[in-house]
């Protein structure tokens, strides 16, 4: 920012800088999640402003009644004094089945539909299991950008991980790409999220048909993440038993893992439960490897008798009856899961018009063709400042966002901003921070 333009930020400059120095913070635009969050919160604490806040991915609604309601009926009924199956009880399992049924057209045993504490310990415990099948195949692929949590999971288990950021290889191109790193042997799976945890991309058929061709051709298990699961607003999935359906790789190979969050769809955070769904064939698929750690060597019962059971023996009891009624709610089409996050797109759609008004490009801006989706992230960069440069600059505007860099994308120009937590009647301070932004560093 020019000097002259220090008398004119939305927050006032010597406070920011003040605050800023008091954290001990080297940089802001390299600092983490929470650092950003904690800076944040003193300033406003300090100035009495309130700050556009898109630093966090954490969702900004209330649950519907029918899940708190189960889950306190059952808490009435005296679940929290029993242990609950550890692959979860028969009510739960049964409604998953039949969700991934009814949303994504695709057949899973109840056996193999798993509750999990939250989707992280699923994808904990999948790396755990998978990275364990066949010795020769020790390393799992991540199509980036990505959520960093599943690479601190690797860190924290010892494990070897390879990412690529998928930026330059939609279409046809992924093949290719997928290929190289799939001839060398090592790959036992591969993670990505969609619709994607930062850029927002969703994959488009044909490329959900490259990654599950090849997943079949070189035995490598595609570990799904459907965190945001039938948010890419710009079809309707939310009719069950009726297409279209939620996309997935599960159409184009049977070696696939799904894990479906409840923490944004159903915004069920707190409750840290989600879904683990394995394909028939994986959940009896035998591996010589998994003997070495289980008593077993079929893919379903080390998971549950092994893995499941010696992280947390389960999941809670009375989330799980909570999620049970939601699930049969929305199976029974009493309950639109769909429409109460809507609200995530048509607040993105807004946003994204106001940065783009004020110079600002969206980064990952395309899925084949088509403009990317409105939902619950968009990633933004401004001509001639890289990420951490930008982050550092909208602070004194009253607006807070994360670098792309800490989730493996190469646009390291670019920022990550978060809808969630951004109320409609912030729009106005919005639109006057972006247009004071413009005027600033309009050469
Ligand atoms: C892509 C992705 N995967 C997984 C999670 C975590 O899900 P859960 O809260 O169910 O553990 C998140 C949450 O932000 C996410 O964005």
């Amino acid at each position: 920012m020019k000097d002259q333009f220090r008398k004119d930020t939305p927050i006032n400059y010597e406070d920011v800088v003040r605050q800023i120095s008091e954290m001990n913070l080297s940089s802001v635009g390299k600092a983490s999640i929470r650092e950003i969050k904690r800076l944040v919160d003193n300033i406003e604490r300090a100035t009495g402003e309130k700050y556009i806040r898109m630093e966090m991915g954490i969702p900004g609604l209330l649950p519907s009644s029918i899940g708190t309601e189960a889950e306190i009926e059952a808490l009435r009924n005296g679940v929290a004094a029993i242990y609950p199956d550890i692959d979860g009880i028969p009510e739960l399992k049964k409604e998953i089945s039949r969700f991934v049924k009814n949303f994504m057209n695709i057949d899973v045993k109840p056996d193999a539909c798993i509750p999990t504490v939250g989707s992280m310990q699923g994808s904990f415990a999948a790396f755990l299991t998978l990275s364990r099948m066949q010795p020769e195949k020790d390393t799992t692929l991540f199509i980036d950008p990505g959520f960093p949590v599943h690479k601190q999971q690797h860190k924290v288990l010892g494990q070897k991980f390879e990412s690529f950021d998928v930026y330059s290889y939609r279409g046809e191109k992924l093949r290719e790409k997928l290929e190289s790193y799939f001839k060398k042997g090592n790959i036992h799976s591969v993670l990505y999220s969609n619709p994607n945890n930062p850029s927002w991309i969703c994959f488009t058929e044909t490329e959900l048909k490259i990654i599950g061709e090849l997943a079949t051709q070189y035995d490598v298990v595609i570990c799904e993440d459907l965190a945001y699961f039938g948010m890419d607003f710009r079809k309707d999935y939310s009719i069950p038993g009726v297409p279209p359906y939620q996309p997935s790789v599960a159409n184009y190979t049977e070696n696939f893992m799904l894990f479906i969050s409840s923490s944004k769809v159903f915004s069920y955070a707190g409750q840290r439960i989600g879904m683990m769904v394995i394909s028939n064939k994986l959940f009896n698929k035998k591996a010589q490897g998994l003997t070495k750690y289980y008593s077993s060597d079929l893919f379903g019962r080390a998971m549950i008798f092994g893995t499941v059971y010696a992280l947390s023996s389960g999941t809670a009891h009375s989330a799980q009856y909570a999620l049970a009624a939601m699930l049969k709610a929305a199976n029974d089409g009493r309950f639109n899961f769909v429409e109460e996050v809507k609200i995530y797109g048509e607040k993105a759609k807004i946003m994204k018009k106001l940065f783009l008004d004020a110079g600002f490009k969206i980064v990952y801006d395309a899925d084949g063709d088509v403009p990317i989706a409105d939902g619950f992230y968009f990633t933004i960069s401004y001509p001639g400042f890289t990420g951490e440069e930008l982050i550092e600059e909208l602070i004194f505007y009253g607006i807070s966002a994360i670098s792309l860099a800490i989730t493996g994308s190469e646009r390291t120009e670019g920022l990550r901003a978060c809808v969630s937590l951004v109320k409609p009647s912030q729009f106005p301070d919005l639109e006057a921070r972006l247009k004071k932004f413009k005027i600033h560093h309009s050469k």
